[in-house]
């Protein structure tokens, strides 16, 4: 399969902003702007295109693991988005793991691992120089300092700040060669190229957005690692994606879909509900009545996947495929009110996988539904003119007889 995985990384990056505002406060487009000073450093070190691509892929999922991270702290007891009691090295860890499934170019071992390293060696690991990969030094410039200064927006007060800061940091938490080649790059004007308006251009300039083929085999784990950062979002779906991705996989087998379009339907399965990185986890997993806003907020996270897919070059198929997954065919769906005339095959069969995961999972509230009675409220559902009709009889005839969900799937279906 062809894509451009820089941009499908550039893309993902934006959910993932929202999880580190979140715990941390970043702005909009923190991981680019990391991507961007990062790389544009890592040029003056002789960082060639793929290397910098790297470079730049790592920044973007440096913080990969914060919802695993979370998640795993909530079930510990300890909701760190309130107590601020955060373990740095664990989401290192766990971010370093992630990446192995990613198909980057070179060698990028302990990258994320270490993005969080001091030069003075007071990092949550220790390490030193001569320990430290070249790109997580640079990551750790770029994220340390978008996150104290914020350079969506840049002023000349700020600017000396900046510059006092990095000066007084040198040899503490960067080391000196990367800090000095970052002031004398990134001068005052430099800053216009990371605003909100214009830092997206300057990553189109600065990386080619070709596309590569991946097999199979890569896309399936890049894809299943996205999914899973997706459903740690929220305890409430911690395994509806990957279970999701997964019937989209069986039912490709039974429709005979060719092997490329059983990969771009697998993908577009792991990276339908993406935009639920949007939405705050106290509405996702609020245990009272929603209000009417907070319901709407919910419903948002289809206009999120959407917006956030958009992005991603020669994703445009796929995009409705994975976004229109809550639309119907009476027009009574979201977000865009979609009618039958605009939902193709693909589009039709993803809305049905949804509801059918969805009520067949087992959430922490809830049991998982049997599989027949599950089929039983989406044919009253198509009977009502929301869905496809054939289809739900081929998930019957598909999903019939197979075995519930394995034990402890969390499940989501609203979402
Ligand atoms: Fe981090
Ligand atoms: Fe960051
Ligand atoms: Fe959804
Ligand atoms: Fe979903």
């Amino acid at each position: 399969m062809k894509i451009s995985f820089i941009s499908m990384l550039f893309a993902f990056s934006c959910g993932l902003d929202y999880v580190e505002r979140d715990l941390l406060g970043v702005s909009t487009h923190h991981s680019k702007r990391v991507a961007y000073i990062a790389s544009q450093v890592g040029g003056l070190f002789g960082l060639n295109g793929s290397q910098k691509s790297d470079l730049a892929g790592c920044a973007l999922l440096h913080d990969n693991a914060l919802t695993e991270y979370i998640q795993d702290e909530a079930d510990r007891g300890n909701n760190v988005l309130r107590t601020g009691k955060n373990d740095v090295s664990r989401h290192c860890i766990l971010g370093e793991e992630h990446a192995k499934s990613i198909p980057f170019f070179g060698n990028v071992g302990n990258v994320i691992l270490y993005h969080h390293e001091n030069a003075d060696g007071t990092g949550p690991f220790g390490k030193r120089a001569g320990e430290i990969p070249l790109y997580a030094a640079l990551i750790h410039l770029g994220d340390q300092l978008d996150s104290v200064f914020h350079f969506s927006t840049m002023t000349d007060e700020k600017y000396r700040r900046l510059v006092d800061f990095v000066r007084k940091e040198t040899g503490k938490l960067f080391f000196s060669e990367y800090a000095e080649a970052f002031l004398d790059l990134f001068g005052r004007q430099k800053f216009s190229e990371m605003t909100d308006q214009a830092i997206d251009g300057s990553i189109t300039r600065s990386f080619p957005m070709f596309r590569t083929e991946y097999s199979p085999e890569q896309v399936f784990a890049f894809s299943s690692v996205f999914a899973r950062i997706i459903d740690y979002k929220s305890r409430f779906t911690r395994e509806h994606s990957v279970g999701l991705a997964a019937k989209a996989a069986a039912i490709a087998d039974y429709y005979h879909f060719d092997l490329e379009k059983k990969t771009a339907f697998y993908l577009a399965a792991t990276l339908h509900d993406i935009g639920k990185l949007a939405v705050d986890v106290n509405i996702l997993e609020k245990p009272d009545r929603l209000t009417p806003a907070e319901f709407s907020a919910i419903q948002e996270h289809a206009w999120h996947s959407y917006r956030i897919l958009r992005d991603i070059d020669g994703f445009r198929k796929m995009n409705g495929w994975a976004s229109y997954h809550h639309e119907k065919l009476d027009g009574s769906g979201y977000p865009f009110g979609l009618t039958a005339v605009d939902l193709g095959f693909e589009e039709r069969l993803m809305a049905c996988l949804d509801i059918y995961q969805a009520l067949v999972e087992k959430r922490p509230y809830k049991d998982g539904m049997p599989h027949d009675k599950a089929i039983a409220i989406l044919d009253k559902m198509a009977k009502q003119g929301g869905l496809d009709g054939d289809i739900v009889s081929d998930l019957n005839d598909k999903f019939g007889g197979m075995c519930a969900e394995p034990t402890g799937a969390a499940l989501n279906g609203e979402v």
